[in-house]
């Protein structure tokens, strides 16, 4: 079965085609290279032996968009990953953000619902949740005000798809992420930030390749056991393995909802002085970090309550903090080589 997979060069993108090609599934990838490169394709076809199709399109445009369905007409599934993904570069360019954002999302409808396509993965965020009033958090918990373009985006496009899913025969399940760190095992693949990292664990692995001169924590004076802010993190591994999972849900027409979310995490928070103490015991490398001042719009803390993917999906994170930590580190010594 042939499934588009938008953004699939991206970090979680292409851990995800490699494992829909596991799983047997053809991949055609979309992506408009902003914020991948395509270098990515050779790798993820030394990892599974299949080299996903590609097209380079930039799906906010409508006509590029119809070429991709126009091209593969045997596209029977999407999963949608392509967004702009800076919470603060969001804050600065909300327009280009909602466009972007929100033009793929409606043009990516708008072809499935035309040509009978109605299966839909939707990558959302934890994010929607905004900062929690109860630990650990359910797929019921409320939906917060969002802080950000980039995380109003993620709201917007879930409640449009309670209402395509529910007048379409598009059905659609939205992962909600918490924090995917680490690498795939070959090293082969990975996150590769543009630039200065926004996101923690890249600014570590930099920090200790000595790419970055020290890791600046941003905040110790939170109200958590040690003064720093909690998170769920979660192996891109795992995550990509829901996709799969998800997917198959779908397929075989075990939802019970038109739209159904699911919380895509491990169901424990660590702290950052405790990633920091988890990269150092399993790398066996010094970090160079020092305490700065809290970053603005960050949340205290957030970790998930993931029994209903484990029910309903029969999905679970497997791996532990310190395979996340060291593998992002082996990514990160590969792109060294
Ligand atoms: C984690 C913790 C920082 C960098 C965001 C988005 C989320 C998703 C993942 C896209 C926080 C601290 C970080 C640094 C630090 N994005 N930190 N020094 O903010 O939880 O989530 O990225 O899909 O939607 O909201 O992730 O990795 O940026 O931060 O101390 O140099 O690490 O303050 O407590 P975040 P993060």
């Amino acid at each position: 079965m042939r499934i588009l997979i938008t953004g699939g060069t991206g970090f979680i993108g292409c851990h995800t085609t490699v494992e829909l090609q596991n799983a047997g599934f053809d991949v055609v990838i979309a992506d408009n290279l902003s914020n991948s490169n395509a270098k990515v394709l050779d790798r993820i076809e030394k990892i599974t032996g299949k080299r996903p199709d590609f097209v380079k399109a930039d799906l906010s445009n409508a006509r590029e968009c119809a070429l991709v369905f126009d091209t593969y007409t045997d596209i029977q599934g999407v999963i949608n990953f392509a967004a702009y993904k800076a919470v603060g570069e969001s804050v600065e360019k909300p327009v280009e953000y909602y466009k972007n954002n929100l033009g793929i999302f409606l043009n990516l409808i708008e072809n499935m619902t035309h040509r009978g396509i109605n299966y839909f993965v939707q990558s959302s965020s934890c994010t929607v949740y905004g900062e929690p009033d109860s630990l650990p958090i359910k797929e019921t918990s409320p939906v917060k005000k969002a802080t950000s373009p980039y995380g109003h985006t993620k709201q917007i496009v879930e409640e449009m798809l309670s209402f395509i899913t529910k007048s379409t025969p598009v059905k659609a399940i939205a992962l909600r992420y918490f924090n995917p760190i680490g690498a795939h095992e070959s090293a082969l693949i990975g996150e590769l930030p543009n630039g200065v990292p926004n996101n923690l664990m890249p600014f570590i692995t930099q920090t200790a390749m000595g790419i970055r001169k020290e890791l600046k924590v941003f905040g110790n004076d939170y109200p958590t056991p040690d003064g720093t802010c909690i998170r769920d993190y979660i192996h891109v591994v795992d995550l990509a393995k829901a996709h799969v999972v998800a997917l198959q849900r779908l397929i075989n027409k075990e939802y019970k909802e038109d739209l159904e979310f699911f919380n895509i995490g491990t169901g424990r928070g660590f702290s950052v002085l405790e990633i920091i103490d988890s990269f150092e015991k399993s790398t066996g490398k010094k970090l160079n970090w020092t305490f700065a001042p809290r970053r603005e719009g960050d949340i205290i803390q957030i970790w998930a309550d993931t029994s209903f993917a484990e029910k309903e999906l029969g999905w679970k994170a497997q791996e532990d903090i310190s395979s996340m930590t060291l593998s992002a580190w082996k990514w990160q010594e590969a792109l060294a080589e």
